[in-house]
């Protein structure tokens, strides 16, 4: 390391060789992104995470928005992580391995409110002290926008690749486009496009996305009320429903 450097850069650099370090038994770190809220990044998360599960590979499931971690909410699960010891260890819901900030603070309910440097240091210790073990994937559910929360993660994590998450509508591919391209100024792969809650037929705006980011339409995952009964319930889709999990199983045999 070279004398010169500031003593916080450096401190960034150590803390990212251990992260490094801490993650070395996983094959495949990918993560679920979009700069628009609300399109399904945490629903697509989850269920691109179970249909690997199903598929036979070994999978954890790391809820990485800061901001409102709802991830456990999806999957029914209100138990919180042991931090009296470290390192800490995921709990597993129906085969998968599971962390989330949001089992580490008391309340859910409670809004978390950090400034960026804080972010970037709460999301750093959280990585290095998790105990994921040996697995084949590492699905990340991120938070939207550009700033503190999913520029910490691309810096941090040396991720494989993203999956970009996009409905319909042009709103969404101008923001997913966005989303992209930090992604690719920052050294990051998009695997692919995922058009959810879609009509059927992938939508232009969503072609516009994969042709400005180079990169491809992995499918689409159709507006589905069940989507909605099943969160409320904490049940994940595909574990439930056989439609719902053959259109994530094309999805998943785009990216493996
Ligand atoms: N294909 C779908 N059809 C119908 N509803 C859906 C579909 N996908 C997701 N939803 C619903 O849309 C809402 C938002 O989904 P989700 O929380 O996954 O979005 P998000 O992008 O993670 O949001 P945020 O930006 O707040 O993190 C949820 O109520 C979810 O159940
Ligand atoms: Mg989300």
């Amino acid at each position: 390391m070279p004398e010169q450097m500031h003593p916080s850069f450096v401190n960034v650099i150590r803390q990212k060789e251990r992260v490094k370090e801490k993650l070395s038994g996983i094959k495949h770190k990918i993560g679920v992104y979009s700069a628009k809220g609300g399109v399904g990044k945490t629903t697509t998360a989850v269920n691109i995470a179970y249909t690997l599960m199903k598929k036979g590979f070994k999978v954890g499931l790391l809820d990485a928005d800061i901001d409102c971690p709802n991830l456990t909410m999806f999957l029914g699960v209100t138990e919180k992580m042991d931090t009296s010891k470290l390192p800490l260890e995921p709990l597993v819901k129906d085969g998968v391995k599971v962390a989330s900030t949001a089992m580490l603070v008391d309340e859910v309910k409670k809004p978390i409110i950090w400034r960026g440097p804080i972010i970037t240091k709460m999301l750093g210790d959280f990585f290095e002290n998790t105990n994921w073990g040996e697995l084949d994937y590492l699905i990340i559910d991120l938070s939207p926008g550009t700033s503190d929360g999913p520029l910490t993660i691309m810096q941090l994590l040396q991720l494989d690749g993203f999956i970009i998450v996009t409905t319909p509508q042009k709103i969404a591919a101008t923001n997913s486009i966005r989303s992209g391209l930090m992604a690719k100024r920052l050294g990051i792969s998009v695997l692919g496009v995922v058009e959810n809650m879609s009509g059927g037929m992938i939508s232009k705006n969503t072609e516009e996305i994969a042709s400005a980011l180079q990169t491809e339409v992995l499918g689409a995952v159709k507006m589905d009320s069940s989507f909605n009964t099943f969160s409320d319930m904490g049940k994940v889709p595909v574990l439930e429903n056989e439609d719902i999990y053959l259109q994530y199983s094309r999805l998943v045999d785009a990216i493996v």
